[in-house]
């Protein structure tokens, strides 16, 4: 009843009286007198007069409904621990590919390698359920494809040329804009699912918490409308992982990276290794030359550029 009174209220555009609601929907006007009330708390700016009711411009809330076609694959949260123990449950209970959950903001965000999340409102923090049909050892090519349309979502949507560094992180201008945490589970040898993880920062200014981080609002000087965004990376992703051979994966990441060529270090649990990212293989570890000339295969780590 919530969708359709708002889809209502949108298409009228202007005050539509609480009768022609009623009549339209085939409820009785103080059924539509509470689900407006309810839309007013979830944060809905509906202005409420002796003429009717009408609803203030758009809104960016990222409220399941506001996902036409997609209501039922969206959980939306206010404020959870963390996306991705969300999703980890629902992938394991059969939800379908492309469920998404989105947390407004989370209280336990994780990063790769242990680290913290910073997920203060304004951001966009989901976990995605893919299912593949592919083998485990390939599950990796998801987070390349899934790194290349988010670059290249941002770059359409606010014309920032967004990069990425090995392995998944985005940038724009040498700061990090977002980082990709990924999940997999597996049965005789084939991918369940992926849960990828992405923390976009947006109209939030995480410099505070993380001073060499940026966000899009920050770096365009105004907010952006984060479910257009989000809405526009979902249908690119959904396209690609239907049409695309994901053995190419390795290689569409490739015309955005900033990484290859430059002079990195990396850290492992087991230390730290500088040198040239001369590439990256079809296994997507990074290839790094080392000052004597020898060139290591790099699996997991942290890359900084230098
Ligand atoms: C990184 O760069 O270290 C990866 C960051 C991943 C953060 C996202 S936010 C949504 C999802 N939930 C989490 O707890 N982490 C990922």
């Amino acid at each position: 009843m919530k969708t359709k009174i708002l889809q209502i209220l949108k298409q009228t555009g202007n005050i539509i009286s609480g009768e022609e609601l009623s009549s339209q929907l085939g409820v009785s006007r103080v059924t539509i007198w509470k689900h407006i009330k309810t839309l007013q708390e979830l944060g809905y700016e509906i202005s409420t007069s002796s003429k009717g009711y009408s609803l203030s411009d758009d809104n960016d809330f990222l409220y399941s409904w506001e996902f036409p076609g997609r209501e039922a694959l969206v959980h939306y949260y206010d404020s959870l621990p963390s996306t991705m123990d969300a999703a980890r449950k629902l992938a394991r209970k059969g939800s379908p590919d492309q469920s998404v959950v989105i947390a407004q903001s989370q209280k336990k965000g994780r990063g790769r390698m242990q680290r913290k999340w910073f997920s203060k409102q304004g951001g966009l923090y989901f976990t995605l359920i893919l299912r593949p049909p592919i083998p485990a050892v390939s599950g990796f090519l998801v987070n390349f494809i899934t790194s290349s349309v988010l670059a290249e979502t941002i770059r359409e949507e606010t014309g920032l040329k967004a990069m990425v560094k090995w392995p998944n992180d985005i940038l724009l201008n040498d700061r990090k804009l977002s980082g990709m945490l990924s999940e997999m589970e597996a049965e005789e040898e084939m991918v369940t699912f992926v849960n990828i993880g992405i923390g976009l920062n947006v109209n939030n200014d995480p410099a505070q918490d993380e001073p060499t981080a940026t966000s899009i609002a920050r770096e365009l000087g105004h907010p952006i409308h984060r479910r257009s965004l989000l809405i526009n990376f979902l249908d690119r992703l959904a396209a690609k992982l239907a049409n695309d051979n994901l053995e190419s994966a390795v290689q569409q990441w490739k015309q955005y990276t900033m990484t290859i060529g430059r002079q990195v270090k990396i850290v492992t649990t087991k230390g730290t290794t500088e040198g040239k990212a001369v590439d990256i293989d079809e296994s997507g570890a990074l290839l790094l030359e080392l000052q004597d000339g020898t060139v290591e295969k790099v699996i997991y780590g942290d890359c900084f550029h230098l």
